[in-house]
């Protein structure tokens, strides 16, 4: 039998690549559509996955895209805009989300899943949030569909913004890090979790037309997460939180960077924990890795690739 094909949005990103690779085992053909596969050709070593030059936002070539697939995931999302307003939020997700609806039914594709956030709510302090529930909404109301929400608290594995991306930060901050909305809660999911939530949904019928939160195995302020990063970098760091209304400060300055590394809509978003009333994980028979586990494997003193840099300083060869 031919294998099913299956169709990624936002298949170049953190959860996108861990979900290809999953999928690519399980022996699907993967389609990856991205605005620019000369950045992500390392994805065609996975056997089965293909990458498709495409403009997202373009029904036509969404609904070419998505004739025969079996199933078309959905998991473009962005943390922040060019802007200001909200404008870029509300392309990026509510826009998409009406375009992929509109081309799976011209497609006649019949399986829709697609990524939202924990927390995502028409009335969310932020832009973010907001969009991502009008998004969710949307696909939920197309029945025929047969769409599956997930709803991930902060995802975290090799390669992810939260993990990686603080310890980057607690490398290069001399002494003291000041920490904005240091007592925010997560309950962080492992990325490989949420690929095979994802993957086991794609079949089970009593996932259709349902939102699933997914949360890992325990909940941590952002402080506590960040002085843990610290204790396995056996780095001399101090995470000092600041309060609100420096916090805010914060974000309002760092939201003018190149990159934009923490906006008020981040900040906004972090005013509400990002921890789950019932974890989704369990619908699908996972139990949910506890960080302190997966962690070490990727980050710390004691990765391979730590140990090899202590070796090329050893033999006088910069890592
Ligand atoms: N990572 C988390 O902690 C987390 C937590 C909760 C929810 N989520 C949700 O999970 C999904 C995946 O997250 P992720 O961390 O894998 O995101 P990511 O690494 O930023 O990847 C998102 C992908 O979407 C595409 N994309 C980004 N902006 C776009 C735009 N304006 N128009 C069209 N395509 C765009 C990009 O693909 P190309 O550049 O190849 O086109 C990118 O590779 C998102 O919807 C996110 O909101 C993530």
């Amino acid at each position: 039998m031919p294998r099913a094909t299956i169709c990624l949005l936002g298949g170049t990103g953190f959860v996108g690549r861990h979900l290809a690779a999953r999928l690519a085992q399980r022996d699907y053909n993967v389609k990856i559509l991205t605005r620019a596969p000369e950045r992500h050709y390392d994805l065609v070593v996975l056997p089965t996955v293909t990458l498709v030059e495409a403009d997202v936002q373009n029904a036509a070539v969404l609904t070419r895209e998505f004739a025969g697939c079996k199933a078309v995931i959905n998991l473009v999302g962005i943390l922040n805009e060019r802007g200001h307003r909200g404008l870029g939020f509300h392309q990026a997700h509510v826009e998409l989300a009406g375009k992929v609806i509109a081309a799976c039914r011209a497609a006649g594709a019949t399986r829709l899943l697609h990524m939202s956030a924990l927390n995502a709510a028409r009335d969310a302090p932020s832009h973010y949030l907001r969009t991502k529930a009008e998004a969710a909404e949307r696909v939920l109301a197309a029945g025929e569909l047969r769409a599956t929400v997930f709803e991930p608290s902060v995802i975290f594995g090799p390669g992810d913004s939260f993990t990686t991306r603080f310890t980057r930060l607690l490398r290069r901050t001399p002494g003291i890090l000041p920490l904005a909305c240091a007592n925010a809660r997560f309950a962080p999911a492992w990325v490989g979790d949420v690929a095979e939530a994802l993957l086991r949904s794609l079949d089970d019928r009593t996932s259709f037309g349902h939102r699933y939160q997914l949360c890992g195995a325990r909940s941590y302020t952002l402080r506590e997460l960040l002085r843990y990063l610290v204790r396995l970098e056996g780095l001399h760091r101090l995470v000092i939180g600041l309060p609100r209304r420096l916090s805010w400060l914060q974000a309002a300055l760092m939201e003018w960077l190149p990159g934009k590394p923490f906006s008020l809509d981040n900040y906004r978003s972090l005013q509400v924990d990002n921890v789950c009333s019932h974890n989704g994980f369990a619908a699908f028979g996972i139990e949910p890795m506890v960080l302190e586990a997966v962690v070490p494997t990727y980050l710390g003193r004691f990765t391979a690739q730590a140990e090899l840099d202590k070796y090329r300083r050893m033999r006088g060869v910069a890592p």
